[in-house]
């Protein structure tokens, strides 16, 4: 990202200071410490608050300072077994820990003055703080567009009788968000699926309150969903992303993760022949049966494709990792697959030998794949995953989704379908024009470089407001 401007603003802008607060997962905190680095390149100055639950390791980030928060998780919350219930205690329990930090960075004069609050959007919570201590507070959403503009309507589709999801609904279309299908809608298993639905629609309307909301996305690639929020919400959207490629990946290593990455992928990655790996990997969070690993190892060895797979431990209900692979698997592959904990995943996409990605389709995976020009395979798990899958495979064509759940043949013959065929040549075609989109973006005159602009004018005039407030 150019980081060009003019000396008036940069003057401006010197001391001043943003907090940031991230959603403590891994899908979360990578694009938040991104974005915060952009915002850095531009002059701010940075403090991030963060959970005492997977905190982000200081050492990795001089440049920033950090307040921890003791949220005071019950134990067993910490896993993140209940997604929803999850979020809704982060919520619930923060508030007060949250609100004290910030008035004690507020009151300090021994720092920059701060002009901006910026939260992720499902910590609905902190709008309230933020209007308490009459602080601007902007939200960060590190999903896309299109799977926001969903969520905005989660009351209209339960009015309309697709929520809660009902079985024998899940093929029907949705008209009024096509081209989605009930089973394409953005849930997940939780105990009480009211919770669910308070929970996006507290991310929705505390969104509406804010002073903007900041995308991990591009115009050219949302442009009508982006339009549709911005007449939905009321607020100014600043589609920045992808903020992944505003820095070069310069090391092996994203100094975000909480895993570390197995750097052996990249040598055995150079031993393959261009375009022809498929990379498998279903980020974070999923996890599946025994027999869905075992359908998806005997798919990818029948594909007869290579494949580079990761298997993070915990990914297998009931293993620890790979044991229920049948002996000496592998071998009898002569070296066509190798498997790993954790992948330096933006490193392997942009590798010459990928040729496909099979994904969960979170959305930082699949805007990394788009950036690199990889077509993938969709198996979507839960939430925003699905309405990412649905418009990769339907909406922009630049991927193809396992839709008759997870059996070898399917499997075997998506793959050749997506990397061999003449099928999915313009598939492969739309991928590497999206991709050129994706980097033209970011150019000096790019809709995203444009989009950054107006959003440092817009923090420099929220504070203004708040001075004139106090
Ligand atoms: C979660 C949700 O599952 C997803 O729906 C939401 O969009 C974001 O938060 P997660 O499951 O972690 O995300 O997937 P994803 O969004 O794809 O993020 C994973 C991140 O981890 C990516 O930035 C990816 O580069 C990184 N990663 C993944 C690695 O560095 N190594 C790996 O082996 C796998």
């Amino acid at each position: 990202m150019d980081r060009q401007i003019n000396s008036v603003e940069m003057e401006q802008r010197k001391g001043r200071r943003l907090v940031l607060f991230p959603l403590p997962l891994q899908g979360h905190i990578n694009p938040m410490f991104d974005l915060a680095n952009i915002l850095h390149s531009r002059g701010f100055s940075i403090t991030i608050i963060h959970t005492t639950f997977n905190s982000p390791n200081p050492s990795n980030y001089p440049h920033f300072t950090f307040r921890i928060i003791s949220e005071d998780l019950p134990e067993n919350n910490r896993c993140t077994k209940d997604l929803i219930v999850f979020v809704s205690m982060l919520n619930a329990i923060c508030g007060s820990p949250f609100r004290d930090c910030l008035a004690d960075l507020l009151s300090d004069t021994s720092e920059e003055p701060i002009a901006c609050l910026i939260s992720y959007a499902i910590l609905y919570f902190t709008q309230d703080v933020a209007n308490e201590l009459k602080v601007p507070r902007m939200v960060l959403r590190t999903g896309a567009a299109s799977s926001f503009c969903v969520f905005s309507s989660f009351p209209l589709l339960r009015e309309k009788g697709y929520l809660p999801i009902q079985d024998s609904q899940l093929e029907e279309p949705i008209v009024d968000l096509p081209p989605l299908r009930v089973k394409d809608l953005p849930v997940i298993h939780t105990n009480d699926p009211e919770d669910l639905y308070n929970v996006v629609v507290g991310m929705v309307e505390q969104s509406k309150a804010s002073n903007g909301m900041i995308w991990n996305t591009f115009e050219e690639l949302e442009w009508t969903s982006l339009a549709t929020l911005h007449q939905k919400l009321g607020v100014p959207l600043f589609p920045i992303g992808p903020f992944h490629k505003c820095f070069a990946v310069t090391s092996s290593t994203t100094s975000s993760s909480l895993l570390t990455h197995d750097q052996s992928c990249i040598s055995w990655l150079d031993k393959q022949d261009p375009k022809s790996v498929i990379y498998v990997s279903f980020g974070s969070l999923a996890s599946i049966s025994e027999t869905q690993f075992l359908e998806i190892a005997w798919g990818l060895a029948n594909s007869n494709q290579p494949f580079l797979w990761v298997v993070r431990p915990g990914l297998v209900h009931g293993s620890n990792w790979v044991e229920p692979l049948p002996n000496g698997f592998l071998e009898t592959l002569g070296g066509k697959g190798h498997i790993v904990k954790w992948a330096p995943q933006q490193q392997v996409l942009a590798h010459p030998s990928l040729g496909a990605f099979w994904t969960h389709n979170g959305w930082n995976s699949t805007l990394e794949s788009i950036c690199e020009g990889v077509p993938m395979v969709c198996m979507p798990c839960f939430t925003d995953q699905k309405v990412n899958a649905r418009y990769v495979s339907e909406v922009w064509g630049i991927g193809l989704q396992l839709e008759k759940g997870l059996e070898r043949g399917e499997i075997q013959r998506t793959i050749k379908r997506l990397m061999v065929d003449k099928d999915g040549e313009n598939i492969r075609e739309r991928m590497l024009n999206l991709k050129e989109k994706s980097n033209l973006c970011l150019s000096e005159s790019g809709s995203s470089k444009q989009a950054l602009d107006s959003l440092v004018h817009h923090i420099l005039s929220l504070e203004s407001l708040t001075f004139r407030t106090h």
